[in-house]
């Protein structure tokens, strides 16, 4: 019976390995070094704003965070920014209200808008989508073991292009080496100094790539940082529950096994 299904656990998994090459096979993703990697990885708060000017600059051209709420950029956990500075950064976007049948700028109680181009994905949970897209048959085990994930996935896109372009039934395609097929409907984003960030940080590719990557992290799993911090306080207290519970068991049995001890010479 096993047997059996050991045979048939494995046809199913080489046909799926099989579709995935016919299909093109995956992308390449590199292994960045990310602040949130790990069990007590959290996210780095200035690279969480960086990510969010390089959002508003240059993606949300095309991409929408429909599924963001604008008040969150105030969460301790993300960004952080100033609560005036939040209200400000709603105000300068705007949205179709159909209430009043017109145009309205937002506020911190509204979402991020939605895409403004129609075959540009909404990018709210792509981190999360893509999380478990590498490893044998995908299943996601290079996430677990090097702590590679959607992050990767996301700055390894923007940093993947070959320069390389076609036309394919009248859209134009770009060679990418990260994007599962290796062609991607998306012009490349980047091209080196496209931001100016405040606090000065490097402006290249690479690590522009890193820092949106960081904040479509965020927006995917705002909880992060809370999550692990409550992971860790759980963990501490079961063990210390342990231990005591590994003694009170001791003490309850001692009298037990004292008698059992006090038997067995005969
Ligand atoms: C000019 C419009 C445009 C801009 C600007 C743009 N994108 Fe895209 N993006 C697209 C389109 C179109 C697609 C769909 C591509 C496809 O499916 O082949 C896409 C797809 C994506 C994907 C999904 C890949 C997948 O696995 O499906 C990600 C991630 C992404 N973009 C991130 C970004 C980020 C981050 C930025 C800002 C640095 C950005 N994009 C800027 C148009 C744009």
């Amino acid at each position: 019976m096993f047997k059996k299904l050991a045979i048939t656990a494995v046809t199913a998994l080489a046909l799926s390995g099989g579709a995935a090459i016919a299909a093109g096979g995956e992308g390449h993703v590199e292994d960045f070094d990310f602040s949130f990697e790990g069990p007590f990885g959290t996210f780095d708060q200035m690279q969480l704003q960086r990510g969010l000017q390089v959002y508003t600059e240059i993606c949300s051209a095309c991409h929408g965070l429909k599924f963001v709420p604008l008040r969150t950029l105030h969460d301790e956990g993300g960004p952080g920014l100033p609560e005036d500075q939040v209200r400000a950064y709603a105000a300068q976007l705007e949205a179709f209200d159909p209430e009043i049948d017109d145009y309205r700028p937002l506020t911190p109680n509204d979402h991020f808008p939605e895409s403004a181009l129609e075959n540009a994905p909404d990018l709210s949970l792509m981190a999360k989508a893509r999380a478990g897209f590498h490893g044998p048959y995908g299943l996601g085990i290079n996430q677990l073991v090097k702590g590679m994930g959607g992050a990767e996935y996301i700055a390894s896109i923007l940093h993947g292009y070959t320069g390389e372009e076609k036309v394919e039934a009248g859209t134009t395609l770009y060679e990418n080496k990260a994007f599962p097929g290796g062609w991607i409907a998306m012009a490349p984003p980047l091209l080196g100094d496209d931001v100016e960030f405040a606090d000065g940080h490097s402006t290249e590719i690479e690590h522009v790539a890193q820092d949106v990557a960081a904040f479509l992290t965020w927006t995917a799993e705002p909880k992060l940082n809370s999550r692990k911090q409550v992971g860790f306080t759980a963990v501490f207290f079961l063990s210390v529950l342990s231990v005591l519970l590994y003694l009170t068991n001791k003490r309850i049995w001692a009298p037990v096994k004292a008698r059992a001890k006090g038997q067995k010479p005969e």
